[in-house]
This record gives C-alpha cells, structure tokens and sequence, in this order.
C-alpha cells in the first residue's frame, strides 16, 4: 500500500506546530498502526528528518500510552481498540491519513504526538487507592462476599487503562469518564468503602484543579473508549459525590 500521511509536527510545547505531509510505501494490511509509524520513522532517520515521536509501550492494549487522533478519531476509525491494536487493513491503497496528537489543554503536547497526560497521574494519586492497614496475614480475596453482579461491575470500571481518549473525544474535555471508572472501581466493593467520602470529594477537586471541562451527557467518550467503559460510572460517581457532600 502507498499512504499518504498528515502528521502534526511540533518541536515542544512552547512551539507553534503545523502539519507536515509524508509518502510511504511497501505498507502491508498485517501491519500495526505503529508498525507503519515505524517504517516511516525508519525512512526519515536515513533521509535525516527528525523522526516522529509517538507514545507507545506495551503494544497490546494494555498501558494506555499510544494516544493519537487518526482521521478524527481517538485511536483511529476501528472501536474497541487502542491505536497500537489497530491494523493497517483498516486502511487502502492510496488512503491519505490525519494524525493529531489527543488535543486538550490538560493535555498538553511535550512534541509531535506525544502529550503530557500527569493530570491523570494526579488524579490518581488524589484518591485512586485503598491504605487499609491489615495485622497479620491478609484476607483472601475470594473469602470476601461480594455479589456477582458487583464484582463484574467493579471488574469492568478497573479495566479503564487512562489512555484520555474519552478527555480528547470530549467536545468540554472532560475526564469524567476516567475519573468515574477509577471511583466506582472501589465503590463496587467493601474494601472501598472506608474511604469512600474522602475518594470521590479529593478526586474530583482534583479533576477541576486540572482543567477539565464538565460533562454534558454527549456520551461521545463511551463511544471512542477503547475498553468499553459505561458512562453509567459517571452516574454512580455523582451519586457518590452527592452523598459524601452530604
Ligand atoms: S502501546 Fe500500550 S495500549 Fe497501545
């Protein structure tokens, strides 16, 4: 396949970026996004171009760290996948390609497409835990009931992987997709339940501290997650809120 690249190229977050246009060729439909990203990588460090930099780690849907806008979509025109699990047969000869780097002011962009996303970490830190001091050896997990219902709940929320797809695919850039996953993670269940109060009301001030936008209800961030998470979290965690202001 030959591809015809748009790529936003922006030396650090004091520059002004532009897009720059790129031709490759040899590109086969088994390949990665990233594989491709690779290759033209490869081609501009012969040809001396400074090559383009991406996030990436694990490259199996996991770490949340590939985050790009494709054709004007987080992680690119398929669903339910990260832009590293996304292949090369999405696209055909001849295709032109836009890639942005995930575009938000708490967000913002260290150089090309890689963005500093720490206001997740900060986030995170604020609240996204459980310090319970245990004597002795720790209960087993599976010795604790929980109803099914709510283990799978609890389940689903945990598998957000903070990849801020649903930040980019925001039109407010909100975060309340990520941030309601990570409380309804341990809202589910016993273990979250002594820090419940002090969770939600430290998450969410720390959400606000960073910028984030409010939700409106579009529903756009359900639908370009790549894990699926409900927006029925964002629901739970302001019933959560209420509660604890309360
Ligand atoms: S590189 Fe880890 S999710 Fe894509």
């Amino acid at each position: 396949m030959k591809l015809f690249l748009k790529i936003w190229r922006q030396s650090n977050g004091d520059s002004q970026g532009s897009f720059q246009n790129y031709e490759i060729e040899d590109i086969t439909p088994d390949m990665s996004f990233l594989e491709m990203m690779d290759v033209l990588n490869e081609k501009l460090i012969i040809e001396e171009i400074d090559p383009i930099a991406f996030d990436h780690d694990c490259r199996e849907g996991i770490c949340g760290s590939c985050s790009m806008f494709i054709n004007g979509r987080a992680h690119g025109p398929d669903t339910g996948i990260t832009t590293c699990q996304l292949h090369m047969r999405k696209f055909k000869d001849g295709d032109s390609i836009v890639i942005e780097p995930f575009r938000a002011n708490s967000f913002p962009v260290i150089k090309d497409l890689v963005v500093d996303r720490t206001s997740f970490d900060r986030i995170q830190h604020s609240g996204g835990y459980i310090s319970i001091n245990t004597s002795g050896n720790t209960q087993d997990a599976n010795t604790i009931p929980i109803r099914k219902e709510d283990a799978d709940n609890a389940f689903d929320a945990a598998t957000c992987i903070g990849c801020g797809a649903c930040v980019a695919t925001c039109k407010n850039a909100s975060a309340m997709l990520f941030v309601s996953a990570k409380v309804s993670q341990f809202s589910y269940l016993p273990q979250g339940q002594v820090e419940a109060k002090e969770r939600v009301l430290n998450m969410v001030k720390q959400m606000d501290e960073e910028g984030f936008g409010n939700c409106t209800n579009t529903g756009a961030c359900e639908v370009e997650c790549p894990k699926g998470i409900s927006i029925t979290n964002i629901a739970r965690m302001n019933n959560e809120y209420l509660k604890a202001k309360l």
